[in-house]
């Protein structure tokens, strides 16, 4: 059914340059790609593996505005952390690459171009939000007002981070300018659209019809975007950082981060390979696999596949797009501006060496098909008791004995006996059942196949207890560690993508080769085959290891939860309906001064005042006790309602109401004249 093709071309979402990457970028996109790209290698498949910065558009603008610097300086300094984080992590691409580059410039700025002579956009005037004292138009994040759902403040015009709603920056209610702070106007502007609902019936054609077997997750929301019809979309924008629309007329625009980003995979190629970049894009027998996470389907899906389709010119299309769902940190979503986050070059710096873990950890735990949850005590009992406690103590042993009893030569195997047979023969199984997972992209699936591999060997180790079988019969003891070094240089080759550190480590250790094809054969170490000291493959993560992971998350949530309540402070009570003068005038609101206050006995929130309202002495029973001690009271100025029908509360008439403010907190303060009154003074 697969098209047999010559080579493979792996992009990876090309990261904005607007702060570091984390866990959910990793576990997202890049490891899955990773796995995928060393897997094919591993199989001797030619593969080229593309990816750089995303440095246009308003998240980077934001930033550079936030830290007081230009947008190129932002991009220089993240696009360099990026970078050193992907090779921290073995994430080796052929080319990281910019999109501010110059190759990327002319790039975008001609594929606009040639679309633009061919007529292949339309163009709209439509009017917008303009800053009259910036003096320059807002894209949506730089608008901001109340959110016409939920009336949270800060609402941004595309989206309110309180309730979560999409928003269009015309819903927001008092809208202002981030810029300035002015409040916008609307201002005519001319933009360059891409029709997409021309390309509707040839996108349903090539995804809906032609790649059904693509993950349900893909495959549901480009059908429901079709579905509900396709709009022209606008590949310009209003913007000072971006690359120039080469039209005259048309200073002050730039191509739209979206349009400009995905030809940045094209331009990062042609920068790698000047010559035979076409190769890549352009031939039928090139595989194209985008990795991307869920928020990018639409862009490549369908947004960029109808740029390519319009550019025409032997451009190929993906033959996967393998999005994947969110990852979520200790059961929260992440969040780049709430610093909810693990971050990678954080966690190079706090577990050195341990590249390797965090790997398997996203990849186990991979958002394939659902959210997913990161927990700092999955990753501690994933690492002791999976990568520990299994695979590398399967390998120590192995080796281990195989120094002592045969001063680190392989032995000799005997005569096998049917658990030797049966031990062999469940490795090529979980090699095929590895490969065909990975081929169709299910990562977690195949390190399982690959994690099976270990406990295999882990299990035969213990159940032919070497070290007791060396007191009696040395020749057998020697058949079982033998297996057993078979089963490791199996391990070596398997875990390659998924943990390449440990896998490169265990290939010093055994000598072995990095050959897929032998992976499964029972004599990939040949007797007398010399091994190199054991060494531990993994190391046990400490409980204050993550206590300090744990703590440091703890703080970000404890400034979130004290950020969001000065937030709720500067919330007010909307107002309530109208009423008539006659209904204000209908309350007799006095002043009052306390002369005895007690506790209402068995309750907690009730206060039995005696007071004195210039027109007698009377009892109020207020449920003040929450805010004010008896002592507190006694002696203060109140304001009351005076004609409040009486109530009789726990067996006490209470005659008027206590005037009183609620604070934002929920918290009551009673209301005090500026001085002292006589009491009985009418207020109104
Ligand atoms: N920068 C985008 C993001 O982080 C991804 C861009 S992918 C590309 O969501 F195709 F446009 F390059
Ligand atoms: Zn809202």
């Amino acid at each position: 059914m697969e098209k047999n093709f010559k080579r493979t071309l792996v992009t990876c979402a090309l990261p904005y340059a607007n702060g570091p990457i984390h866990i959910g970028h990793l576990a997202g996109v890049y490891v899955p790609a990773d796995i995928y790209v060393r897997f094919l290698r591993l199989k001797g498949k030619e593969v080229l593996y593309i990816c750089g910065s995303d440095e246009h558009g308003v998240p980077i603008t934001i930033q550079a505005r936030k830290r007081g610097c230009s947008p190129q300086e932002v991009v220089d300094e993240f696009h360099h952390i990026i970078d050193e984080s992907f090779k921290g992590f073995g994430i080796n691409f052929d080319i990281y690459g910019r999109t501010s580059s110059e190759v990327h410039a002319k790039n975008a700025s001609e594929f606009f171009r040639k679309l633009y002579d061919e007529g292949k956009f339309i163009s709209r005037e439509s009017e917008q939000y303009f800053d009259p004292v910036a003096n320059t138009f807002l894209a949506d994040r730089y608008i901001v007002g109340t959110c016409p759902k939920c009336g949270a403040e800060g609402a941004y015009g595309d989206q309110c981070e309180k309730c979560g709603s999409t928003l269009s920056p015309e819903e927001l209610i008092n809208p202002k300018s981030k810029l300035s702070g002015a409040e916008p106007v609307k201002k005519k502007t001319t933009h360059w659209y891409l029709p997409l609902q021309d390309y509707e019936s040839w996108l349903r054609q090539w995804i809906l019809e032609g790649h059904k077997e693509w993950r349900s997750n893909v495959y549901g929301q480009v059908k429901s975007w079709l579905d509900g019809g396709l709009q022209p979309r606008a590949v310009t924008r209003d913007l000072d950082w971006g690359v120039p629309v080469p039209v005259e007329g048309a200073e002050g625009k730039v191509l739209y981060v979206w349009f400009d980003a995905p030809i940045g995979y094209i331009s990062n190629t042609q920068e790698l390979l000047p010559d035979t970049w076409e190769q890549w894009w352009k031939s039928e027998d090139t595989k194209l696999v985008h990795f991307i996470g869920k928020d990018n389907i639409v862009f490549h899906c369908i947004v960029f596949p109808s740029m390519l389709k319009a550019y025409g010119d032997g451009y190929i299309l993906p033959e996967n797009v393998p999005a994947n769902e969110f990852l979520n940190l200790e059961g929260d979503k992440i969040s780049t501006s709430k610093g909810w986050a693990v971050w990678a070059n954080e966690y190079l710096e706090d577990f050195p060496g341990q590249q390797d873990v965090l790997r398997y950890v996203l990849t186990a735990n991979a958002p394939e098909t659902k959210d997913n949850d990161f927990s700092w005590k999955d990753f501690q009992a994933r690492n002791n008791s999976e990568l520990v406690a299994i695979f590398g103590n399967f390998v120590n042993r192995a080796v281990v004995l195989t120094h002592k009893y045969f001063g680190g030569k392989v032995p000799a195997r005997g005569e096998m006996n049917d658990m030797d047979r049966e031990t062999f023969a469940q490795i090529p199984l979980l090699k095929e059942s590895m490969d065909r997972n990975i081929e169709n992209y299910r990562f977690r699936d195949a390190l399982k196949d690959a994690m099976s591999m270990a406990r295999v060997g882990n299990k035969y180790i213990s159940d032919t207890e070497p070290w007791k079988v060396a007191k009696t019969d040395m020749e057998r003891t020697g058949t079982i560690l033998n297996i057993c070094l078979q089963l490791c240089a199996d391990l070596a080759v398997a875990f390659e993508p998924f943990t390449p550190f440990a896998a490169a480590r265990l290939r010093e250790m055994l000598h072995s080769p990095l050959d897929w094809n032998l992976l499964g054969s029972t004599d990939i170490l040949e007797e007398g085959h010399c091994l190199s000291e054991a060494k531990l493959l993994f190391s046990k993560i400490e409980d204050e290891q993550i206590q300090k992971q744990l703590d440091r998350l703890e703080r970000l949530r404890q400034e979130r939860i004290q950020r969001e309540k000065e937030e709720d402070a500067k919330k007010v009570e909307p107002q309530k309906e109208e009423v008539s003068f006659e209904d204000f005038e209908a309350m007799d609101i006095r002043t009052a001064t306390v002369l005895e206050a007690v506790k209402v006995p068995k309750t907690d929130k009730l206060l039995k005042l005696t007071i004195d309202t210039g027109l007698d002495t009377r009892t109020i029973v207020s449920g003040i006790a929450e805010y004010y001690s008896p002592e507190e009271m006694l002696g203060k100025q109140i304001c009351i309602l005076a004609n409040l029908a009486p109530r009789t509360i726990k067996g006490i008439e209470s005659k008027g109401m206590i005037l009183m403010a609620r604070q934002p907190d929920g918290k009551m303060r009673f209301i005090t004249p500026a001085e002292v009154l006589a009491n009985g003074a009418r207020i109104g």
